[in-house]
C-alpha cells in the first residue's frame, strides 16, 4: 500500500514514487534550503518568533536584559500561554491545537491536521525554523545529544511533530541548525516567517531567567542594528509557558523590529493574546486563511486589528489559568475515559475567523464530512465536556456600538 510517506514528491503532476520512506540515511543527507519569498504584508514583511522557556511573567519582568529590550518594543502584557508542559504549546504554535497533550513525549500528529506551513504555501510565503543544537537538516529523534546535557530537543521544535511536514523533504529541510540562521542572515535568504529555539541552556530551561536574558540581549542587540533584518520585520519574544503551574500561564512577550509603528514603541499592550494569537496575526497580516483551530476566534495585535477592522475581545481573566489541558488524541494523563479523537476543524463557509478569509481549502476538503470537535471561534481554548477553561467572559464593543458578549461554558 502506497503511504503519504512513500510519495516524497510532486514535480508537475508527476508523481515520484520513492523506494524507501524517509530512512535516516536520507535525513543525513538533507540539505538545508532556504526559500526566499517577498509577499508585502499589511504590518510587516518578516515574522521572527523567538520562544524562551518556563518564566512566569512577573518573575520574567524583573530581569533587566529583557526589560530593557522591551523598552525598545511593545511590552504584550496580557499575552497566555495554552497549557503545560512545554511541547503541546510549540505544537499549538504551528498547528492550532494541541490535540490534548499533556506531556513532553515523541507526539505525532497524523498527516491530515494541517499547519501554518500550508498556510504559508497558499502564497509561497517561504518559512523557516533555527534549532539551535539540532545535529543535521531535519532532525527527527527526540534530543541531541543522546547522553549529557541537552542541547536540542525535539519537543521544542514546532513543525517537526506533524507529519505532513516531515513526511514532505522540502519541508523537511527548511528545520534547520542554526548556523543556517547567520548563513541565510549573511546571504540575505532569511525566510519571511522564522521559528528560534535557543538551545536548552541559552532558552533558560537549564538555567535560569538571567542568562536566558543575557543570551536574548546578545542575540538581538546585534541584529536589531542591522538593516537587512530589521526593515519591516516583527519580532516577538515569549515563552512557550510559565514556570509555576498553579500560577496563571501569563508569558512575558514583546516586540521589537522595523515594522512596529513608532508611537508604540516603550508602551505596552493590555489586549489579550495566546500563542494562538500568532497564527491569526500572520493570517491577517498577509491575507492567509485559518487552520479553523484555535486560531480562527483569536485576537489580533492590535494595530493590525486596526488596519483590519476586526475587533478584538476583552478577555475577562480574573478565572484564567490556562495552565491544563483538555482531552484529546496525544492526553496521556487522567483523561483515558474519553475517546481519543482527532479534533475536527471548523469548515463552514459561513465562519467568520478574526483573520477574516476564511478556512483553509485542504482543512475544509479532508474534514468536510465532520462536525466542529470545538468551539473554536472563541478567543481562547475550552472545552465544554471536560470543564477545561470554562466559565471565562468576554465582550466587545463593535464599530457601531453594539456590545457582544460571550462566555466559554
Ligand atoms: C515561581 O513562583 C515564585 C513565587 O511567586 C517565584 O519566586 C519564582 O520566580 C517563580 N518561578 C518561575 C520559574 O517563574
Ligand atoms: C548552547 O549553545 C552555546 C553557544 O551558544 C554553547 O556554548 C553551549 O555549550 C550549548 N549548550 C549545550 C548543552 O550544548
Ligand atoms: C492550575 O492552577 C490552579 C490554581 O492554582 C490549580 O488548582 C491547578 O492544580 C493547576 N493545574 C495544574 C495542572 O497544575
Ligand atoms: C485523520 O487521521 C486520524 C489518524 O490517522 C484518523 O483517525 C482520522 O479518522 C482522520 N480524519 C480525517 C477526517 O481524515
Ligand atoms: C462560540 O463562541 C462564539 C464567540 O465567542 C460565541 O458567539 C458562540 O455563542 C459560542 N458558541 C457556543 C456553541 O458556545
Amino acid at each position: 500500500m502506497l503511504t503519504r510517506s512513500f510519495l516524497v514528491a510532486l514535480f508537475g503532476g508527476l508523481t515520484v514514487v520513492a523506494a524507501h520512506p524517509l530512512a535516516e540515511r536520507d535525513q543525513a543527507s538533507l540539505k538545508p534550503s532556504s526559500p526566499v519569498s517577498n509577499v508585502k504584508g499589511l504590518s510587516f514583511n518578516r515574522f521572527v518568533d523567538i520562544w524562551l522557556e518556563n518564566v512566569d511573567f512577573t518573575t520574567a519582568a524583573m530581569d533587566p536584559s529583557l526589560s530593557k529590550l522591551a523598552e525598545k518594543g511593545l511590552l504584550l502584557n496580557n499575552y497566555w500561554a495554552i497549557t503545560h508542559p512545554s511541547e503541546p504549546n510549540y505544537c499549538a504554535s504551528a498547528g492550532g491545537d494541541d490535540f490534548g497533550m499533556d506531556n513532553d513525549e515523541v507526539n505525532k500528529v497524523p498527516a491530515n491536521v494541517s499547519t501554518i506551513a500550508d498556510l504559508f504555501d497558499t502564497k509561497k510565503i517561504a518559512w523557516g525554523e533555527y534549532m539551535e543544537g539540532m545535529p543535521s537538516t531535519g532532525f527527527q529523534e527526540e534530543k541531541y545529544p543522546e547522553t549529557g546535557a541537552d542541547n536540542y530537543v525535539r519537543k521544542h521544535n514546532p513543525l517537526v511533530l506533524f507529519n505532513s511536514v516531515v513526511d514532505d523533504k522540502k519541508r523537511l529541510s527548511q528545520i534547520k541548525n542554526f548556523d543556517s540562521f547567520y548563513d541565510d542572515l549573511h546571504n540575505q535568504k532569511l525566510p519571511q516567517y522564522m521559528f528560534i529555539t535557543p538551545n536548552m541552556t541559552n532558552d533558560g530551561h537549564d538555567t535560569d531567567i538571567t542568562f536566558a536574558g543575557s543570551w536574548t540581549n546578545k542575540f538581538l542587540s546585534d541584529l536589531m542594528e542591522n538593516e537587512y533584518f530589521m526593515k519591516d520585520t516583527l519580532v516577538l519574544l515569549t515563552f512557550d509557558e510559565s514556570g509555576n503551574y498553579t500560577n496563571v500561564n501569563r508569558v512575558y512577550s514583546f516586540l521589537v523590529g522595523g515594522a512596529l509603528p513608532d508611537h508604540l514603541k516603550g508602551k505596552k499592550d493590555d489586549t489579550f493574546y495566546t500563542h494562538y494569537s500568532v497564527i491569526a496575526s500572520l493570517s491577517a497580516n498577509w491575507g492567509l486563511p485559518s487552520l479553523g483551530r484555535w486560531d480562527c476566534g483569536a485576537n489580533l495585535l492590535s494595530f493590525l486589528a486596526e488596519k483590519t477592522g476586526y475587533v478584538n475581545w476583552d478577555v475577562d481573566t480574573s478565572n484564567a489559568y490556562l495552565n491544563e489541558t483538555h482531552p484529546g488524541p496525544l492526553s496521556v494523563g487522567e483523561y483515558s475515559e474519553y475517546t481519543p479523537i482527532w479534533p475536527a476543524p471548523l469548515t463552514s463557509d459561513d465562519i467568520k475567523c478574526s483573520a477574516g478569509n476564511g478556512i483553509l481549502d485542504i482543512v475544509k476538503e479532508t474534514w468536510k464530512d465532520t462536525k466542529p470537535t470545538y468551539n473554536y471561534t472563541a478567543p481562547l481554548p475550552y472545552d465544554s465536556k471536560s470543564g477545561n477553561n470554562v466559565g471565562i467572559k468576554y465582550s466587545r464593543t463593535l464599530a457601531n456600538g453594539d456590545v457582544e458578549h460571550g462566555e466559554t461554558q
